[in-house]
């Protein structure tokens, strides 16, 4: 048994359906997952609604901040590793109102490093060894390069610009203090952009498809020129279970594809796949709908990973370029209208209250 906070959102649900296939495709037996998820406005459980049906998943509807529910959900579950996902993940929402990403991701975190280390140390000394707490963090702990600057390394220093980047770096620094000063056993991994499947279309790619396809302005902000470094999210899920499997305890990993894209050149792909798939009825091109808007304020130029520690050490490679990648993204959104509709109209909120609601694992 693993348990995964925040197992309802993008990379988490991905991370799920990751977990599953793999081990099939393995020969590993099946292993069950406690999605451990407060359902914000990002967490959906029609993502991983397959997986709780079939008991594959349990669904803990609760918040990471709150330490009774962290303690009774490891106390009853008894995972061999916590993979923490859970986060407020948007950095413009970020500008707007950074408290909740305090609270969520720092405070958070550390309640949930409290309740793993009480966890963790009342162990059996063998489970106590295998035991893992995995941590997922994001590149923008580093900060902005410019178009010169080296990629990010395992030691570029630390240099957040943003609420959302500055809590992601408080809640990466705990984790490495409580692997330092109490021997927790610990793993990090600091990822670039992902893309794919069951993203919330605030986000630059999911928006850019669903505004395309509604006909709405797709909104570039600034000069459209930052770039930053993309990767198929269930590359990303795929590393993050090599990560578990082979990493060092107390290191970190840099997870990136070496895909470096300019906005507007994302953009203007998913414009011209939109052209080949599902072309606009007046004949006209989706990049007719491009508007320069306002940039984001203290907008990162360019985030970049150099990816050869986990390279080199774990063996991850990613199996998709920007190309396979944006191609089954794309035709993800043109085929997955039931899923987009409940992101849309907000309907899962009630689903999660007829069915969620008092059947919790
Ligand atoms: P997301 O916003 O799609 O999902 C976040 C999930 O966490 C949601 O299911 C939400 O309900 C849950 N959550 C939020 N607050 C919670 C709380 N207090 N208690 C319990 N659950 C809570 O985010 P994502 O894009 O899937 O990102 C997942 C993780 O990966 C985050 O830690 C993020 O910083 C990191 N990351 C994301 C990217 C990216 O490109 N999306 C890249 C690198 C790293
Ligand atoms: O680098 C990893 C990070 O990537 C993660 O840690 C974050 O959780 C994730 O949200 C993402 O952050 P970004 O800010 O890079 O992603 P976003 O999709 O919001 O924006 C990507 C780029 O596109 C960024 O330069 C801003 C720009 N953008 C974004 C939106 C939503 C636009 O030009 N127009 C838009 O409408």
């Amino acid at each position: 048994m693993i348990l995964i906070t925040g197992g309802a959102g993008f990379i988490g649900g991905n991370f799920v359906h990751h977990w599953f296939e793999r081990r099939e495709r393995l020969g590993l037996p099946r292993e069950q997952v406690v999605v451990f998820d407060k359902l914000t406005y990002a967490g959906n459980p029609a993502t991983i609604q397959a997986q709780i049906a079939s008991g594959d998943a349990i669904l803990v509807h609760a918040d990471i901040c709150d330490r009774d529910a962290v303690r009774n959900a490891l106390a009853t579950h008894k995972p061999r590793a916590v993979l923490h996902f859970a986060a407020e993940s948007h950095v413009d929402r970020s500008i707007h109102g950074p408290g909740e990403f305090i609270q969520t991701n720092m405070v958070g975190t550390f309640t949930l490093l409290e309740e793993v280390r009480a966890y963790w140390g009342a162990m059996e000394t063998a489970d106590k060894a295998a035991f893992r707490f995995h941590h997922v963090s994001t590149d923008e702990v580093y900060g902005s390069l410019s178009d010169t600057d080296p990629a990010f390394s395992e030691t570029t220093a630390y240099q957040p610009n943003s609420p959302y980047s500055a809590s992601k770096a408080g809640s990466d620094h705990l984790v490495r203090a409580y692997h330092h000063t109490y021997g927790l056993p610990v793993l990090t991994t600091n990822c670039s952009n992902n893309y794919g499947p069951y993203h919330f279309p605030e986000k630059l790619i999911p928006l850019m498809i669903l505004n395309a396809l509604d006909g709405k302005p797709l909104p570039v902000y600034g000069d459209g020129l930052n770039i930053r470094d993309w990767l198929y999210v269930r590359d990303h899920c795929e590393a993050i279970c090599q990560v578990l499997e082979k990493g060092t305890l107390g290191e970190t990993y840099n997870i990136g594809g070496i895909n470096e894209i300019k906005n507007i050149d994302v953009v203007t792909t998913i414009c011209r796949k939109l052209d080949e798939l599902r072309p606009r009825a007046d004949g006209a091109k989706y990049e007719s709908q491009i508007t320069y808007v306002t940039d984001r304020p203290g907008h990162d130029r360019r985030y970049a990973i150099d990816p050869t520690k986990v390279q080199r050490d774990i063996g991850w490679r990613p199996a998709q370029t920007f190309e396979t990648g944006i191609d089954h993204t794309v035709r993800w959104y043109l085929e997955n209208t039931e899923w987009i509709d409940t992101v849309r109209s907000g309907a899962y909120r009630d689903w999660i209250s007829r069915n969620y609601e008092g059947r919790q694992g």
